[in-house]
């Protein structure tokens, strides 16, 4: 069983696509019940046309998540055009210091992925407040950094998507480190392929998409539903992909005070492993830039 926590737009969005997917059986909770029941409803009216047999329901209700192998909580602010993710750190630290330790107590086996932004201090938060390992608390950020990484390079070399390979590490903000070492197309690194100008536009594009389409529409709603969705295959099926999620490492990457995005092994015990890359020197620079920002936020978190 899948709970999601945070019947909105996205919230809801996830939930059909992993009814699509038949990963399993799925609570929707919200405060505001109505809308959780709403949406539920409407996706079990679904169900035939899309060949889910599971069940799918909407409750305000916290105890139902009882039993769940993975709670997704993506509950909070959202920024509006001209904040940074950051600005909503203090609202949302209160909202997410309640609901993990909901999650803990309903749910002590799972995996909780956290969405609400700033995902990387979310994460440290609900990692100290729910008590749970380590490897079973991480956020989604970078992953879908990663997708828009790849979808920008494919665009600029006119080459399919599927080919593109990449990752981002670091804050899900801007001071994300999209390693430019690490992209390629087919295995042929995009230094070989696109000039240091049209590399450099690219990260810029990956790190103000966000923004950009908060900018234009109010919110993004697609990527990130379906890099959710696409992450809560990974634990279920227990498949062991390697993506870019914000964890707390225990030394790697220099780092083992707080969470952040780096490449790990991703499967049924969640975090399963963190792969240690070596960076290039300008990587490097930019990761400890990143790991600077997220220190600094967390100094000012209140109580
Ligand atoms: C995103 O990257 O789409 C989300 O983190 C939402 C945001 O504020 O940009």
């Amino acid at each position: 069983m899948i709970t999601i926590v945070g019947a909105g737009i996205v919230g809801s969005e996830v939930a059909y696509s992993i009814l699509q997917d038949t990963l399993g059986d799925v609570v929707l909770i919200d405060l505001q019940a109505d809308l959780a029941r709403g949406e539920a409803l409407d996706m079990m009216q679904a169900a035939p046309a899309i060949e889910f047999d599971g069940t799918v329901r909407g409750s305000g209700d916290f105890k139902e998540m009882e039993g769940s192998e993975l709670v997704i909580v993506m509950v909070g602010q959202a920024r509006k055009p001209n904040m940074t993710r950051i600005d909503l750190m203090n609202v949302n630290a209160k909202i997410i210091r309640s609901i993990v330790k909901e999650a803990a107590h309903y749910a002590p086996d799972c995996k909780l992925m956290i969405v609400t932004n700033p995902v990387d201090i979310m994460t440290y938060i609900a990692r100290k407040e729910s008590g749970l390992p380590k490897n079973r608390v991480f956020g989604m950020g970078n992953i879908l950094d990663t997708m828009r990484f790849r979808t920008y390079i494919a665009q600029e070399l006119g080459v399919s998507r599927e080919d593109t390979q990449a990752l981002v590490i670091g804050e899900h903000g801007d001071s994300m480190v999209p390693l430019t070492e690490y992209a390629c197309v087919s295995g042929i690194p995009i230094a070989n392929l696109l000039s240091k100008e049209k590399i450099d536009n690219i990260i810029h594009r990956t790190i103000t998409s966000g923004a950009n389409v908060i900018k234009l529409k109010g919110a993004t709603i697609y990527a990130p539903a379906a890099v959710i969705a696409l992450t809560a295959d990974a634990v279920i099926k227990d498949r062991k992909r390697v993506m870019s999620v914000s964890t707390c490492p225990s030394g790697e990457y220099g780092c083992s005070d707080f969470s952040i995005g780096v490449p790990a092994v991703i499967g049924k015990d969640g975090v399963e492993r963190i792969v240690e890359l070596k960076l290039s020197a300008e990587s490097q620079q930019r990761l400890e830039k990143s790991q600077n920002a997220i220190r600094q936020a967390i100094a000012q978190l209140q109580p």
